[in-house]
């Protein structure tokens, strides 16, 4: 079964291109080559972007004030019939761009024929691409934000909460859960400032470069940048309808964001794994098992950290696509839109998901107070103990090890030896060393920039909150 048609069944004088073609294009060459099935994406963008034309084009004189308004009423109608549902979409017009052309030129008669006087759908295709995509930094970016301030909120809820710290995936050293949160807005808020500096390079216009040499007629650049928002025109031509690299930019975006996404995926996996059991997801960011009535799995997490490996082939798709291309414009580039397409849809309801799921995380603060009790977490504290009481650290480190030995075979953890026995390693050992070796003591005594003393992680939050609330 297939839709082939039989070949050359269609009439090339239909082609907005026929002139010079004797003979049909073949039925599957024409499904080939088509676009229009994915790139009615970009069917509004299109449209802006022909508004802004024929409005400049108007202006320099090309087309009569008459001809723009017929044009401008027709686009019009068309983003309508388009929001609608109702566009009749053509594979035989190949793309969105002349579908919307063909459909114009039906629309108002002749005059939609002058539509793309001074541009080719080279110069369109780059315009819209940045267009679309421009929208979806936005929308991106606003949903970062809306992650960012509910992982904020959390952490500052959780300043005091103690847990392990860990290096290795062993017990390092007792962090609270709020300053652990504030990592994962550390990277995102890098991820941030990726997306804004990404989005300096997409908004430039590259209407004008026409197919690759330029125009011959009198447009005016900076008139359909400024109409359409642009921050300027791009500036080389056949640079403009050739490259990609502002969505292979946006791609790497992408890929870094999920890979933060995916570290931070897998640590709510195995947080919320019976055997560590330091938080509770809700039951509405996770799922059961068909045969194991017990189970409730933290899907949404490993689905994210899964989806960083369809992003990450996106980037890899968009780097290879552009590395052999010689100047200017290939066809090979119509391949760039379904990678960045699902780039951008999966980044979002990533971002989605996570700006859900964050607020209603829930601490089960005895279980990670527990556990940072366990592992002898506080060693660390009792060799800078040994240090302050004019020790060298190299030998307090010595000793402490030594202590936790016995401790081991004692089967005890530090705090729960007397002061006799850590005075076997030590005569510098006072009574005071039980302070050093609470878990509050510890993560109190990291109070500086950047330290996981509640203090810090308080100071930490309100800082990333002024960060946040900066954006526009
Ligand atoms: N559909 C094409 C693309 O996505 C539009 C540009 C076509 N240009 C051309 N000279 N065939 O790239």
């Amino acid at each position: 079964m297939s839709n082939d048609k039989p070949d050359s069944v269609t009439n090339p004088a239909a082609k907005l291109w026929g002139g010079r073609f004797s003979e049909a294009t073949d039925a599957f060459v024409e499904r080939f080559t088509a676009s229009v099935t994915f790139d009615q994406r970009m069917a509004l963008e299109d449209i802006q972007g022909s508004l802004a034309h024929a409005q400049m084009l108007s202006e320099v004189g090309v087309l009569s004030g008459d001809e723009y308004h017929q044009i401008a009423d027709g686009l019009k109608e068309i983003a309508v019939e388009i929001e609608a549902g109702d566009f009749p979409w053509s594979v035989q017009l190949e793309d969105v761009h002349m579908n919307i052309e063909a459909r114009l030129t039906e629309r108002i008669g002749a005059t939609g024929k002058k539509l793309h006087t001074g541009r080719s759908r080279n110069d369109q295709v780059a315009t819209d691409i940045r267009l679309w995509l421009r929208g979806r930094i936005d929308r991106i970016g606003a949903e970062l934000t809306r992650l960012q301030t509910g992982l904020v909120d959390l952490a500052e809820r959780e300043a005091d909460t103690i847990m392990p710290g860990f290096t290795h995936l062993q017990s390092a050293q007792p962090v609270t859960f709020g300053h652990h949160l504030l990592a994962w807005n550390a990277m995102l808020s890098r991820d941030f400032e990726r997306l804004m500096d990404c989005r300096k390079r997409v908004n430039r216009s590259p209407l004008g470069a026409a197919a690759l040499a330029g125009t011959s007629y009198p447009i005016d650049r900076a008139r359909t940048a400024e109409l359409l928002g642009f921050d300027a025109p791009t500036e080389n031509s056949l640079d403009s309808v050739s490259d990609r690299d502002f969505a292979i930019e946006f791609c790497a975006f992408t890929a870094l964001l999920l890979t933060h996404l995916s570290r931070a995926s897998e640590e709510l996996v195995l947080w919320a794994s019976s055997q560590f059991d330091f938080i509770d997801l809700p039951d509405r960011f996770c799922t059961g098992s068909s045969i194991m009535p017990q189970k409730k799995n933290p899907d949404v997490p490993e689905l994210v950290r899964g989806k960083t490996g369809r992003v990450n082939g996106h980037l890899i798709a968009l780097l290879t696509l552009m590395k052999s291309q010689p100047l200017a414009y290939n066809k090979d580039n119509q391949e760039d839109k379904e990678p960045l397409f699902d780039a951008a849809d999966t980044a979002l309801d990533c971002l989605r998901a996570f700006a859900d799921m964050v607020p209603a995380l829930k601490a089960k603060k005895e279980n990670m107070l527990a556990a940072a009790a366990k592992g002898f977490s506080t060693a660390t504290d009792l060799a800078d103990y040994l240090v302050r009481k004019g020790i060298a650290f190299r030998d307090a480190h010595e000793i402490v090890g030594q202590s936790v030995s016995f401790a081991i075979e004692q089967q005890k953890d530090l705090a729960e030896l007397s002061l006799e026995q850590l005075q076997q390693f030590s005569a510098d050992i006072g009574a005071d060393v039980f302070e050093v070796l609470t878990l509050e003591g510890s993560v109190a005594a990291r109070n500086h920039i950047g330290g996981t003393a509640p203090d810090q992680v308080r100071a930490a939050c309100a800082q990333a909150r002024m960060q946040i609330e900066g954006r526009h």
